[in-house]
Formats: structure tokens, sequence, C-alpha cells
């Protein structure tokens, strides 16, 4: 064996609705495409078909063992109107959910991710002040349906990618360039977040399940921040900065409700702590020498110009669990990379599960980004970050090198050197 896989490390995948259902015309993102602005001209009303194919999907997850999978709804498709909700939509995602279960794959359920119903986005999205209270009771109408067959949850994806593209760059919609809509939002989710963390536990005791039976939590975009010259103040200021406004602040206001600059306290906010588990959606590291972004030079990186650095996983781990608790499971929501042409994702997976298997940490669980390759938001269909390729005109799904990798690990709980000379030896980095 190359390696055997951490004891008790579940394997599965992560997906988002607007990036996988098709389908649904009355979301922020198909209205973006619609009025073409997706860079490659693709629109997520087309996706991976799966609000038809999912049975399709779900088979192809089992036949490959995977034990996980996270997934979300799409929120205007269950209440197109507001106040207006769909039980056939909900009976839907129930007949989906009940079937992985079935199929032995247990559920973790996010409820938002990027995705907006177009009346909630011409309110003012999460800068209106009413948002929260808004998403709260579609959040309530989705667990009394679906609260008895899902144990875990996931209630707002990325907060600070979603605010940072959303409303201050401007580069998603609605396309806002301001640092007080980006303010407002961040509180804004913070409350949703602290409310819908306690409102999930409340349904669920009512419906005889235990607080252990229950985890929820929400999944943060994180980096690592570095200095470009470790020596240079100037350098290691910038990193700092962007970590706390990036991610720090946010952080901790939506597991502590301790709110710092840019997070401001309302009086929805009560300090307490709103996670069972700590979610990191994990991906590259940011090399700072101003307050941007930036990539080292010289290194391995994806498709879409980004660091290839799997250590950093770890050491965001470390991190959270010292500063959260070493009691409470890490759930790695999301991690993967664009990769067009699968010519080194085998080489990432192995890489990145070899990691986790061979060090000190409290990771349960991995969930790959992504099961088939999905609309990449603003790059459109152009950016393939799935283990199974997809071909978007004929929708046939078709497991990749990688995939084929992935399934392999899983069955046998680690990597043989068979499998190693056959799906990772071929591949390699580019720079
Ligand atoms: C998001 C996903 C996205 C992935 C790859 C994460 O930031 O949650 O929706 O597809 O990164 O870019």
């Amino acid at each position: 064996m190359k390696f055997i896989l951490k004891r008790g490390l579940l394997l599965g995948s992560a997906t988002a609705a607007t990036q996988i259902e098709g389908g649904d015309e009355n979301n922020n993102w198909a209205r973006f495409a619609r009025e073409g602005k997706v860079d490659d001209g693709t629109s997520p009303v087309r996706a991976c078909d799966h609000y038809n194919r999912w049975r399709e999907d779900i088979d192809l997850m089992a036949e490959m063992g995977m034990q996980i999978y996270r997934f979300g709804i799409e929120w205007s498709r269950i209440e197109p109107v507001r106040g207006d909700f769909r039980p056939d939509v909900l009976a839907h995602y129930r007949e989906e959910i009940e079937y992985m279960r079935e199929k032995g794959i247990k559920p973790l359920l996010t409820l938002h991710h990027f995705n907006n119903p177009l009346w909630f986005e011409d309110m003012g999205g999460w800068t209106n002040k009413e948002s929260a209270e808004i998403f709260l009771s579609f959040a309530e109408r989705v667990i009394d349906r679906l609260g008895d067959i899902v144990d875990e949850y996931i209630t707002i994806n990325e907060p600070n990618v979603y605010c940072l593209n959303s409303l201050f760059y401007g580069i998603w919609p609605p396309e806002k360039k301001s640092l007080f809509a980006f303010v407002r939002a961040f509180s804004n989710m913070t409350e949703a977040h602290i409310k819908c963390y306690q409102l999930i536990h409340n349904k669920r005791a009512g419906m005889g399940k235990s607080r252990e039976e229950t985890l929820v939590s929400f999944a943060n975009h994180l980096r690592v921040f570095a200095p470009k010259d470790i020596f240079n103040p100037w350098h290691k200021l910038c990193a700092r900065f962007m970590e706390h406004m990036f991610q720090t602040a946010i952080t901790d206001a939506m597991m502590t409700g301790k709110c710092v600059f840019p997070v401001i306290r309302h009086k929805g906010i009560e300090r307490g702590r709103y996670y069972d588990f700590i979610g990191i959606n994990y991906y590259s590291r940011s090399t700072v020498s101003g307050i941007a972004d930036g990539v080292r030079d010289d290194c391995e990186r994806n498709d879409l110009g980004w660091e290839i650095y799997h250590d950093g996983l770890i050491d965001l781990a470390g991190l959270l669990s010292m500063e959260y608790g070493s009691e409470f499971p890490i759930f790695v929501t999301e991690n993967g990379t664009c990769d067009n042409t699968d010519a080194f994702r085998a080489r990432f997976i192995y890489d990145q599960l070899k990691l986790i298997s061979e060090t000190d940490n409290r990771i349960e669980r991995y969930y790959h980004w992504s099961f088939t390759d999905n609309f990449e938001w603003r790059e459109g269909e152009a950016a393939r970050f799935g283990v199974v390729h997809l071909d978007y005109e004929t929708q046939k799904r078709t497991v990749k090198n990688s995939g084929r990798l992935y399934a392999d690990i899983i069955k046998n709980g680690g990597v043989t050197d068979e499998a190693y000379e056959k799906y990772v030896a071929p591949t390699e980095y580019h720079k």
C-alpha cells in the first residue's frame, strides 16, 4: 500500500443546486447568464440536468462507493414567489434524499449556496435588514418537510466569497461595489446562520431527535495568506489584514457571535456556540505583497491559476481546532481543483488524502469538489472540477481517471501500489 486512509475518514463529494440542477430560470445566476455576463456565454439553466437525472447521479455515486454527499437545494424553486412554497419541489428533494439514504449515502444539506430567488435579490438580497428573517422562513419550511430524514446541515456556504464577489468587487450578481453593502451582508448572514442553527436544533428536537443526532455548521472558504517575502513587514501586515477581512472575522462571528469589523453586531446576534463541526472549504494559498490576492512565482498551479498547496488544509485544520475546540470533528466540506483535462487531478487527490491520513488532525469527512463537472459560476462550463466528466451537449457522464482512483481508494481503504501505478503515476502537475 502507498498509504492507508485515516481511520474513520468518510469520503464522498460536494455539489450545489444552481451548479448542477438546470431548468430554473428564477434565480440570480440564471438572470446573470441571460444578461450575457457569464464569461463563456453558458447558463446554469443547462448545467448537468441533475433535477431530472438525480437517480442516475446517485446510482453512479453509489457505484463509486461514495459514503457521504453534500448538496444544496434551490431556494427559488421551493419559494418562487415570496411566501409561496411549492410542495411538489419539496417532495422532489425528499424523494432524492430518501433514495441516497437507501443507497447508503449520508446526506449533508446546504441551505444557501450563492443562490437567491429573484424576488429576494430585488429586495436587496442579503443587504436587506429583513434578509435573515426571510431566509429563516424558507429554512423553516425546508426543515419541517425534510428534517426527519436529514441529520446534517450547512446553513450558508462561503459568506466571504459570496459577499466579496457579489457586493464588494461586483463581479457576481448583483454586481455591487460597496463596502457598506459588504459589511451589511456579513452581519445579516451571521444573524441568519446563528438563528438557523437554533431553528434546526429546535425543530429536530421537536421531531424526537437527540441533540447529538443533529449536526449543524456553516462552510467557509479558508485560504492560507502568506507574505511574499517573510522578512518584509509590509507584506506581513497585508497578509494579516487580508486574512482578517476575508476569513477570520466572519468565521469567528458565525461560530461564536463575536463581532469585529467587518462584521458589525446587530440585535439578532448573541454570543454562543453555533457549530457542531468545523466546516472547511479549502482550495489554495494566497501570496500577498499588497492589499490584493497573489500567487507565488514558480509554483504548481491548476487551470484557473490557483496554487496547489496541500499543506494549507492541514495547517488550517490545526488552527481551527485550536481556536474552536479539538473535541469538534472537522469536515472538509469542499476540496478539489480545476483540471480541465484531468491531467493531474488523480495526483491532487492522492497527495491531499495522503497528507490528511498521515498527519495529526481531526478531519473526519472529505467531500471532494465536485462529483461531475458543473456550472462554475462566472467561468461557466469552461472550468472543470468533476471526478466524472460531463458532456454538456449529450449530458453523458463518464468517470474520469481521477474518479476511478477515488472509487478505488474508497474500496480499498487507501491507495494500493497497483492503483498508484495505474492512476497516479501517469499524471503530473504543471506550472
Ligand atoms: C464554491 C463552489 C465552487 C468552488 C470552485 C467554492 O468556492 O463553494 O461553488 O464551484 O469553490 O471554485
